[in-house]
C-alpha cells in the first residue's frame, strides 16, 4: 500500500460528481461536489508527496507517543506553542530536569530514554508518565501525552488521570481470524461497564465470558462497543473522550480487550468500535484541551472550537497534525485491536458549522450545500473513509447522521463521503411518536410503511427501533412505553396475563419484526432491549449520588424461563436466525402492496418471503386475502403469536397456505390467512 488510491471513473461526468446526475434535484450542486472532490485529491496528493503516503501518514502512532526502538524508548509529541518540554514520571521521580525534550522545525518534541545497563527498558512497564511543558508566559503545565495508550486515575476513582507507559513483555497472541464480512449486519450495541446485572462496573473479561455467548446465541453477527476510548467521566457514556489511543482502564487492560475481540471473532462476530472524532472532552488535566497551553493546538480557537451544548472541544480538521492524529487513531484501532468496523459518532456536528443544533432538515438539498457546510469536517470524513477502505478492504464504516446528507454512503469517486451505511435515526422517533401520541386505533399504516422505507436509493441504512439513546434516563424504551409499572409485577408466567402485558409483548415483537423486515439493509439492537429490559439507564454521577443501580443490564431476567422477558428474548433469536437463513437484509427493498387503514394490515414481499402484519387492537381477520407474486404453497417461517414467544398459539404452526389464481393488490395470486389481532406472520414458499 503506497499512496492514496483513486478508482478512476470513466463515466463522462466531471470527477467526483456522477451521483449528482442520477438525481435532477442534486444536479445544481455538481460544481460544489466537483470542487470538494478536487480538494480531497489535493489533500491525498499532499500526503503522498510530503508525508510519505497514506500508509506512512496513518501510522503516526509508530512515530508519536512512546515507541521502543533498538537504542531505547523514543517519546515524541507535537506541541507548537511551548518553549520547553520534558518527560516526567515514576521512572525519573517526576524530575523536570532529568529528561528534557528537543524540538524540531515541525514543532515535534523528542527525547530518547536509553535502555538500562542490564538491557531493561528505561521506563518500567505500567508506570506513570506525563509531559511537562513551559508556555511562553513561563507557566509550567503538566499533561498526559496525547498518544498515550493507557491512562488511569492518579489515586482513587474520582481523581484526575495519569498517563501510563504500557509495554507488556509478551504481546497478546491472537488466536482467531475475523469472520468474513457480513452483508446483512445485525448489530448488538453494547457497553462493557453496564453489562452485568450487578450494580458495578463490569470488566472486559466478564463481557467476554458472559455476554459474548449471549450475543452469538441470539444470532447477531456484529457487536458494537461503546465507551471504549478512555473517558475520565464515566457518566459521559464514553462520549467525552480524554485519551484517544487508550482503551478505558475501568474495564481492564488492553490485552483484556484484545481477548474480548479475539473471542468474538472466534464466535463468528464482527466487532465495531463506536468512535468519537466529532468532539473531545474539555477537561484540561485529563484530556487534550489546552494541550500546549493555548486554546488551539488540536482544536479551533475561540467559539468555533467549542460545542455550545456538549461543552466539549471541536477539532480543527483542516490542520495536518490533527489529520495525522485522528487518521492514525482509526488505523490504530483497526490494526492494533483488529476492530472490523467503526460507527462514527455525531457526524452531523462535524459536517455543519451549526452542528445540527436547532436546524430542521427538510430534505431540500440547499440545506446541505451552503455556507453552513463545514468542508474541513467533510473532507476529514472522506479521508478517513478513503484510507480505511483502501487499507482494510473488509472494514465497514457507519455514520450516525441526523441530517440526511446526500451521498454520505456513496463512494467518494461518485461524489460521496464514503461511508458504507448510515443509522436510520428517524425510525426510533417514529415509534416513540406513535406510542406516545396515538391510540392504537389511530396508528396510520401508510405512515409506518413510508417512514420505514423512505430512504435514499443506493445508500444503505441500519434500521433500529431504539438504541442507547432511548434507554438513557430522561428517555423511555419501547418496553417501558408499552408496559411501564406493570413490568414489576406481571412479567412472571405464573401471574395472569394482563391486557397491558399482552399488548406490550405483542407490539414489542411486531415493532422489532417490521423494523428489521422493512427498515433497512442492516439492523441494530441495544443490549437488553432484545428482552424488553425494564427501567432506564443512568450512570453514577453527582445528581444520583453516584448510584450504580441503573448502570447495569439484568441479563438474569432473560435467562429465567419463568419470566416473560425470556420469551421476548427467544423471539429475538428466532427473528435473527430466520434472517440468517433468508438474508432479507441483503435483499432489495421490500415490495409493499398493502397498508390498509381500517383493517390495520400491512403486507409486503422481501427476501422471497411474504410478510403480513395485523396491528388492529381488537380485530382478528379470518380468510384474509393477501396478494402474492408466486404460485405454490406457503408455510410459516415466523409467527409472533407462537406460544414459545408468549403468544396465544391461535395460528396452527404447521398451517399450509395454497395460492389461488386471481389478482389481489396488484399481484397475480393470493392466499387466504387467518391473521389474529396484533400478530405478524412471515411465510415462505414451500419447495415443490
Ligand atoms: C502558536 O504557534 C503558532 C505557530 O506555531 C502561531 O501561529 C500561533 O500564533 C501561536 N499561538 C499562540 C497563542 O502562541
Ligand atoms: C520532526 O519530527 C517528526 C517526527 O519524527 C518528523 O516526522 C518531521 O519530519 C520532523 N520535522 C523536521 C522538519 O525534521
Ligand atoms: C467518589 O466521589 C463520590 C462523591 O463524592 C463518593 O460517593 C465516592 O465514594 C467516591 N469514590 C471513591 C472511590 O472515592
Ligand atoms: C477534570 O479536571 C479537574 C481538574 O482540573 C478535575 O478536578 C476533574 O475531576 C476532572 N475530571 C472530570 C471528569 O471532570
Ligand atoms: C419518520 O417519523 C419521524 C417522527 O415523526 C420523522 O421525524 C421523520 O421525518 C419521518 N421520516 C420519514 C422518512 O417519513
Ligand atoms: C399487574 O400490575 C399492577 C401494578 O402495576 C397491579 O395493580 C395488578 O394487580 C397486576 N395484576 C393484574 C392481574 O393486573
Amino acid at each position: 500500500m503506497e499512496g492514496c488510491v483513486f478508482r478512476s471513473r470513466n463515466d463522462g461526468y466531471p470527477a467526483g460528481t456522477s451521483m449528482a446526475f442520477q438525481d435532477p434535484w442534486l444536479k445544481p450542486y455538481a460544481p460544489i461536489m466537483h470542487r470538494r472532490y478536487l480538494r480531497y485529491r489535493e489533500l491525498c496528493e499532499n500526503i503522498d508527496n510530503y508525508e510519505g503516503g497514506w500508509d506512512h501518514f496513518t501510522r503516526g502512532y509508530e512515530k508519536f507517543g512512546f515507541n521502543v526502538v533498538s537504542e531505547g524508548i523514543i517519546y515524541r509529541e507535537w506541541a507548537p506553542n511551548v518553549t520547553s518540554a520534558s518527560l516526567i514520571g515514576d521512572f525519573n521521580n517526576w524530575n523536570r530536569n532529568a529528561n528534557p525534550m528537543k524540538r524540531n522545525e515541525s514543532n515535534v518534541w523528542e527525547t530518547l530514554i536509553p535502555h538500562r545497563s542490564d538491557g531493561g527498558l528505561g521506563i518500567p512497564h505500567n508506570s506513570k508518565v506525563k509531559i511537562s511543558m513551559t508556555t511562553p508566559e513561563g507557566e509550567v503545565i503538566d499533561r498526559i501525552p496525547a498518544w498515550i495508550r493507557r491512562a488511569v486515575p492518579e489515586s482513587d476513582i474520582n481523581s484526575t488521570y495519569s498517563g501510563v507507559f504500557w509495554h507488556p513483555e509478551k504481546p497478546y497472541e491472537w488466536r482467531n481470524a475475523a469472520p468474513s464480512k457480513p452483508e446483512n449486519l445485525k448489530i448488538y450495541e453494547a457497553h462493557v461497564g453496564i453489562s452485568s446485572p450487578e450494580p458495578k462496573i463490569a470488566s472486559y473479561n466478564e463481557f467476554t465470558e458472559n455476554v459474548l455467548p449471549h450475543i452469538a446465541r441470539l444470532g447477531y453477527n456484529t457487536v458494537q462497543l461503546m465507551g471504549i476510548m478512555e473517558h475520565a467521566y464515566y457518566a459521559s457514556f464514553g462520549y467525552q473522550v480524554t485519551n484517544f489511543f487508550a482503551v478505558s482502564s475501568r474495564f481492564g487492560t488492553p490485552e483484556d480487550l484484545k481477548r474480548l475481540i479475539d473471542t468474538a471473532h472466534g464466535l463468528g462476530l464482527y466487532v465495531f468500535l463506536d468512535i468519537v472524532h466529532s468532539h473531545a472532552s474539555s477537561n484540561v488535566s485529563d484530556g487534550l484541551n489546552k494541550f500546549d497551553g493555548t486554546d488551539q493546538c488540536y482544536f479551533h480557537s475561540g467559539d468555533r472550537g467549542y460545542h455550545p451544548i456538549w461543552n466539549s472541544r471541536l477539532f480543527n480538521y483542516g490542520e495536518l497534525e490533527v489529520q495525522r492524529f485522528l487518521l492514525s487513531n482509526v488505523r490504530f484501532y483497526a490494526s492494533e485491536y483488529r476492530f472490523d468496523g467503526f460507527r462514527f459518532d455525531a457526524v452531523t456536528s462535524m459536517m455543519f458549522h451549526h452542528h445540527g443544533i436547532g436546524v430542521g432538515f427538510t430534505g431540500n438539498y440547499a440545506e446541505y450545500f451552503n455556507e453552513q457546510t463545514d468542508d474541513d469536517g467533510i473532507l476529514y470524513l472522506m479521508l478517513t473513509n478513503g484510507m480505511l477502505h483502501n487499507i482494510f478492504p473488509n472494514i465497514i464504516t457507519i455514520a450516525e447522521d441526523a441530517s440526511g446528507m446526500p451521498g454520505l454512503c456513496r463512494i467518494i469517486e461518485e461524489g460521496g463521503i464514503g461511508f458504507d451505511q448510515r443509522l436510520a435515526m428517524a425510525i426510533p422517533e417514529m415509534w416513540v411518536k406513535l406510542l406516545k401520541e396515538y391510540s392504537d386505533e389511530s396508528w396510520n399504516m401508510g405512515y409506518i410503511v413510508h417512514n420505514l422505507t423512505n430512504r435514499r436509493d443506493l445508500e444503505k441504512t441500519i434500521a433500529y427501533c431504539e438504541s442507547h439513546d432511548q434507554a438513557l434516563v430522561g428517555s423511555k424504551t419501547i418496553a417501558f412505553w408499552l408496559m411501564d409499572q406493570e413490568m414489576y409485577q406481571n412479567m412472571s408466567i405464573q401471574s395472569p396475563m394482563t391486557t397491558v402485558i399482552d399488548r406490550g409483548l405483542s407490539l414489542h415483537k411486531m415493532i422489532r419484526l417490521i423494523t428489521q423486515g422493512l427498515g433497512g439493509e442492516g439492523y441494530l439492537n441495544f443490549e437488553g432491549n432484545e428482552f424488553g429490559h425494564p427501567e432506564w439507564l443512568d450512570f453514577p454521577r453527582e445528581g444520583n449520588n453516584y448510584n450504580y443501580h441503573y448502570a447495569r443490564r439484568q441479563f438474569n431476567l432473560a435467562q429465567d424461563s419463568l419470566l416473560r422477558y425470556s420469551k421476548l428474548n427467544e423471539f429475538d433469536r428466532a427473528m435473527n436466525l430466520a434472517e440468517q437463513e433468508y438474508k432479507w437484509l441483503k435483499s432489495p427493498q421490500a415490495w409493499i402492496y398493502l397498508a390498509h387503514e381500517d383493517d390495520k394490515v400491512i403486507a409486503f414481499e422481501r427476501g422471497g418471503l411474504l410478510w403480513i402484519f395485523n396491528f388492529h387492537p381488537t380485530k382478528s381477520h379470518v380468510d384474509y386475502q393477501v396478494g402474492t407474486g408466486s404460485a405454490g404453497s406457503y408455510k410459516i417461517v415466523l409467527n409472533t403469536d407462537d406460544a414459545r414467544f408468549e403468544g396465544h398459539n391461535r395460528v396452527e404452526p404447521h398451517q399450509v397456505y395454497f395460492s389461488i389464481p386471481g389478482e389481489r393488490h396488484g399481484r397475480p395470486q393470493y392466499i387466504q390467512v387467518y391473521i389474529p389481532t396484533r400478530t405478524a406472520l412471515v411465510l415462505t414458499l414451500r419447495p415443490e
